[in-house]
């Protein structure tokens, strides 16, 4: 699936090769640190047989922010959209492509019948505290975890 905007000058495009999956290795590492190369397609079919998608904004045939999603149901949500990952190329910060991107998930869980937007954001990252919020999301709970 492939969507251009009316401004040419960037393109929105669910990604699907090896090719175009490795594109967004660089961009995705900056915010997964301890990704690696190697690993990189493999995790993210084996995500994809969960129904993860990976989602890219371009300009100028450069990726310049990436995000990860997939559609989930559940009894407490109903069907709603989980965002694995959002990140912008650390040089294109504040160049409102995170923002656009985010409208584009936002839309594509509207069009798929999903009553929310979810995610979880450590709680380290202020500045993207600041951009969700921004963006008109409300903080709605606490996240638990424990390492296994
Ligand atoms: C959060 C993120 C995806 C936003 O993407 P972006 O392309 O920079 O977003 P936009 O240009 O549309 O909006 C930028 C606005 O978001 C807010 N914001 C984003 N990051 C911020 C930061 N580190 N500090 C302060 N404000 C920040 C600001 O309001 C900023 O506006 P400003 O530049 O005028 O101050 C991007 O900053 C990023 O990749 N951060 C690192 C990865 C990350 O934390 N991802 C979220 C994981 S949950």
């Amino acid at each position: 699936m492939t969507e251009t905007s009316e401004d040419t000058s960037y393109r929105i495009k669910v990604v699907e090769s090896d090719k175009e999956i490795l594109s967004t290795f660089t961009v995705m590492k900056s915010l997964r640190e301890n990704l690696k190369r190697k690993n990189y397609i493999t995790s993210l079919r084996e995500q994809q047989k969960e129904g993860f998608k990976i989602v890219i904004l371009a300009a100028k045939d450069k990726v310049k922010a990436v995000s990860g999603f997939r559609i989930l149901n559940n009894l407490n949500r109903g069907k709603f959209l989980y965002v694995d990952d959002l990140v912008t190329k650390p040089e294109d910060r504040s160049k409102g492509y995170g923002s656009i991107l985010f409208d584009w998930l936002k839309k594509y869980a509207n069009d798929n019948d999903c009553n929310q937007v979810v995610l979880d954001s450590g709680v380290q990252r202020f500045g993207a505290h600041k951009f969700y919020l921004e963006k008109g999301m409300k903080i709605v709970g606490h996240h638990f975890s424990m390492d296994l």
